[in-house]
């Protein structure tokens, strides 16, 4: 039996690997309380469209709690600390599901000895499980994209000359032309690079959520704290990438039959276990990786994935798919991303099988919100980061308190908690493929990254932002990516 102990703000925590199973609970029940965290709204839409697709969301929900056999759902919870209903932010009621699976532990019981039986045994028993019941089957078959370069303008960011190109990938809709959809990304490389150069490519919110986003954090704007991401990359000698993963597929139920989802079905509703959207979205995330594989300005081996919130489930998920990314960073990627759902802590997976959210889902996975539970599920999320093991994967993340900046209402929703412990409960994987784990199952101060291992953490002071954990982000991708070396001067 492994006792490791993790100090979380005011409270210890201890995680037992007994055996075969994991068990997770705190060891002192000392309350901590973060500040209501507001849920996002799901993305704006014009008032006309909202109600529609309200109504054609909530019928696809219904549809698939049908096919179930399920009569209702759990409630979803909320900010309002009054409410029957209200999210838990006390440490000590976290864990009621003590049992961790184990990724080591295969089906049969016998425990996975070697990288061998890791890769040809384990592994795939843990992709079925996300594949079936939380993620949803990829279509086997997926329309090609073609890459168009839209336009190329030569400009300078941040003081640098660099020439960004606007790119398109149209996904090829000749077997269901009744859907279009486009992948739309944007490069930018430095001018005078000295040969490919490593990409870092966020998965990025509309311009539209975004405003919404930074009306309501003040903290998500991209220009309150320093230079931009893109800067900051850039003056690195690599290149920056956004990709826009609602130009390919809708985040809503309504949307289901639209976009990647659509063209493949030929607009047929999903079947329990026919992917959702994070799968679909990190899709286009790979096809962005094929365009770099054709552009000779950077080095398709060298590609670094981040996405915030709903973004940062994206990213984890194309990580965990896709070998060729190389390094992640997951910002605050809460319930379906980078946190136990077994550690009940702002956002509950009731509300991921809800109607506002349920479409990043499979069907399946609504069960584990009535008659089901967490606790029932086969896998828990440490195993998707051991799916991308040994690369290097940092998690970004607020502050479970909300001390820090003015404005700032803290990021409890998305739970550094539980994060933290899946990272920690991960470790076995990373050792087991010769890789680096946290180095330590303490919660670290806040501020305080850990970024010398191949698994990498920190929270900000902040809240539901990725700006302050961008530099630790960056040097611990330093670790990774390099810029090719200038020629010597003749
Ligand atoms: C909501 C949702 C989260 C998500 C977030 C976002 O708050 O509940 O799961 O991460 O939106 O994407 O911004």
């Amino acid at each position: 039996m492994t006792i490791l102990r993790s100090m979380v703000p005011g409270v210890a925590m201890t995680l037992v690997l007994i055996g075969g199973s994991a068990a997770l609970r705190p060891a002192a029940q000392t309350a901590a309380t973060a500040p209501p965290a507001t849920p996002l709204p799901p993305r704006p839409a014009p008032a006309a469209d909202q109600s529609a697709i309200q109504a054609a969301s909530e019928k696809d929900h219904q549809r698939l709690l049908d096919l179930l056999g399920i009569k209702e759902l759990r409630p979803p919870v909320g900010s309002d600390s009054k409410s029957p209903h209200a999210a838990n932010y006390d440490e000590s009621k976290a864990s009621p599901y003590p049992n961790l699976p184990d990724p080591l532990l295969l089906k049969n019981g016998k425990h996975v000895t070697s990288a061998k039986i890791w890769w040809d045994q384990r592994r795939p028993q843990i992709v079925e499980d996300f594949d079936r019941e939380i993620y949803g089957r990829m279509p086997a078959k997926l329309p090609k994209v073609t890459w168009e370069v839209a336009s190329t303008t030569p400009e300078t960011v941040g003081g640098i000359q660099v020439t960004t190109k606007k790119l398109v990938g149209h996904v090829d809709n000749s077997g269901y032309p009744q859907v279009t959809a486009n992948i739309d990304l944007i490069l930018t490389v430095p001018a005078n690079a000295a040969g490919p150069v490593p990409v870092v490519m966020e998965m990025a919110f509309s311009k539209e959520f975004m405003a919404v986003l930074v009306r309501q954090i003040p903290e998500m704007d991209p220009g309150s704290n320093g230079p931009t991401w893109q800067q900051q990359v850039l003056a690195k000698g690599w290149a920056c990438a956004v990709l826009s993963p609602t130009s390919y597929q809708p985040d809503n139920g309504a949307g289901l039959t639209e976009g990647i989802m659509g063209l493949a079905s030929h607009g047929r509703p999903r079947k329990l276990d026919d992917w959702g959207v994070l799968r679909a979205w990190a899709w286009g995330a790979s096809r962005a990786l094929d365009y770099f594989e054709t552009d000779k300005s950077v080095d398709a081996k060298q590609v670094a994935l981040e996405g915030h919130s709903r973004n940062g489930k994206a990213a984890l998920v194309a990580m965990a798919y896709d070998p060729r990314f190389a390094v992640g960073y997951l910002s605050s990627s809460g319930e379906g991303g980078a946190k136990l759902y077994r550690h009940i802590f702002g956002e509950p997976t009731v509300n991921l099988a809800s109607v506002h959210e349920y479409q990043w889902m499979a069907g399946n996975f609504l069960k584990y919100a009535g008659p089901l539970t967490p606790g029932d599920m086969p896998v828990d999320n440490h195993e998707l980061i051991a799916l991308v093991a040994p690369r290097p994967l940092f998690i970004g993340v607020g502050s479970s308190v909300g001390d820090g900046y003015a404005n700032t209402r803290g990021d409890g929703w998305a739970d550094a908690t539980g994060m933290f412990l899946a990272e920690v409960a991960a470790g076995p994987v990373y050792r087991l493929l010769g890789a680096k784990d946290l180095g330590t199952t303490h919660f670290p101060p806040i501020e305080t990254p850990l970024i010398d291992g191949d698994l990498g953490f920190r929270q900000h002071p902040g809240g539901h932002t990725p700006i302050p954990n961008w530099p630790a982000f960056l040097t611990f991708a330093g670790r990774y990516l390099h810029a090719p070396a200038a020629p010597k001067p003749q």
